[in-house]
């Protein structure tokens, strides 16, 4: 059977590299990349494809179950990978709601769609639901998240994914739909929405704006490269079994702070700024409310069992975020001043 895989979220920064991976590396499969376009999602990241004979683009909401109903028939839908979602803490703090409709409320409409539209055989297709290591809760002292770990979400964002998980899972054994989950550590790279703090550092930067550490910044973060998150996602797809869940991470741990001292120096560096200038603009900030305190991977299981492991070193990865961001200015300058999304919608309003 052909493969046509509905991409749900492909425009924003991890799906963007999902989408681009599968279009040029599968010519043989039909990539149907849905997206509401929100905030984040940015069909500029998908320039060098948009053009394909395998792809194709879907302006829609994973809350309106008939929209969806309608594009499983359009595309005859063989497999789903679901990226879409509300993703950032801090907004889940001040909006939880908005996280409920779209990571709740939007999973469960497409587990309905898929289930419905390939009820006929349901063995030949797979559901892939793409999540986070945030489900797991915070780690104070050692050890590390493994895929036995209980759920023990503690923001409004984790909360309503630790759901959403629950929901595909239940999905797999009550209707019998073959589902795989992966739950990844933090991602940094190109195309990442200045909200979060790499590229919001990168940015404030060579602004000279103040870069803001919340609490001590002793807080501790596991980071992997965004492209080798999407070479996990093609290997999980295609290797991983049904019914399954696979961590992946970078075996990367950074506390806050020094990765924000790293940027400063070499963004000093690069700019051509006397040592030290950058780190003058660090300034502690209130601490995010029920701030986790360190997540940390264990990604044992996907390298064991399907031979998938990082395959850059933060050093050399960092080193290409921060050139694709001063090479990038036009692509920082259109999401920080919304321009993209009015040239978007006058591209895509009326279809
Ligand atoms: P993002 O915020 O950059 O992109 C989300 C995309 O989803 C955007 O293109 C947006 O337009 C789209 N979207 C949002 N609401 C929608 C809706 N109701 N209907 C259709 N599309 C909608 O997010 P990201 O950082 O690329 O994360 C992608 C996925 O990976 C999320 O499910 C997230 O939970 C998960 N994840 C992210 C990280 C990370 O470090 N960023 C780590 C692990 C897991
Ligand atoms: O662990 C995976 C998760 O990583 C994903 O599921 C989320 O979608 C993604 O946003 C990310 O969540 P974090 O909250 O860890 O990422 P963020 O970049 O927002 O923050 C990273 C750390 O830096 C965190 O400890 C909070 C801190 N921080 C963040 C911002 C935006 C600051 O100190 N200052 C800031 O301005």
């Amino acid at each position: 059977m052909i493969k046509s895989i509905l991409i749900t979220g492909g425009a924003g920064f991890i799906g963007s590299h999902v989408v681009k991976l599968f279009v040029e590396k599968y010519p043989d499969y039909q990539i149907v990349n849905l997206d509401a376009l929100t905030y984040a999602g940015n069909l500029e990241n998908l320039k060098e494809i948009e053009g394909a004979s395998n792809y194709s683009f879907e302006k829609a909401d994973i809350q309106d179950a008939d929209k969806l109903n309608e594009i499983f028939a359009k595309h005859q839908i063989t497999d789903v990978i679901h990226l879409a979602a509300e993703s950032h803490v801090d907004r889940s703090i001040s909006d939880p709601l908005a996280f409920v409709k779209t990571n709740v409320f939007g999973t469960v409409n497409l587990l309905n769609a898929a289930k419905e539209y390939w009820k006929e055989d349901l063995s030949k297709h797979l559901f892939y639901h793409v999540s986070t290591d945030e489900v797991y809760g915070s780690l104070h002292d050692g050890g590390f998240f493994l895929e036995t770990t209980p759920y023990d979400p503690q923001s409004p964002y984790s909360a309503s994914k630790a759901s959403s998980d629950h929901f595909v899972r239940a999905y797999a054994n009550t209707y019998k739909i073959r589902t795989v989950v992966s739950n990844c550590s933090n991602n940094y790279g190109p195309n990442h929405f200045p909200e979060k703090l790499i590229p919001l550092c990168i940015h404030n930067i060579r602004n000279n704006k103040p870069l803001p550490v919340y609490g001590k910044g002793e807080n501790i973060r596991d980071w992997l490269f965004v492209k080798d998150h999407a070479r996990a996602i093609d290997t999980v797809f295609h290797k991983g079994k049904a019914g399954e869940t696979y961590n992946i991470g970078g075996f990367n741990e950074w506390k806050n702070i020094d990765i924000v001292r790293l940027l400063c120096q070499k963004m000093d560096e690069k700019l051509g700024r006397e040592k030290g200038t950058s780190e003058k603009l660090i300034t502690f900030v209130t601490d995010r409310a029920g701030h986790d305190m360190r997540y940390a991977i264990d990604a044992t299981k996907i390298k064991e069992e399907l031979g998938w492991e990082p395959s850059l070193q933060f050093e050399e990865g960092i080193e290409i975020t921060i050139d694709w961001y001063l090479n990038n200015q036009e692509w920082l300058d259109h999401v920080t001043s919304g321009a993209y999304q009015d040239y978007y919608s006058d591209l895509y309003g009326n279809r």
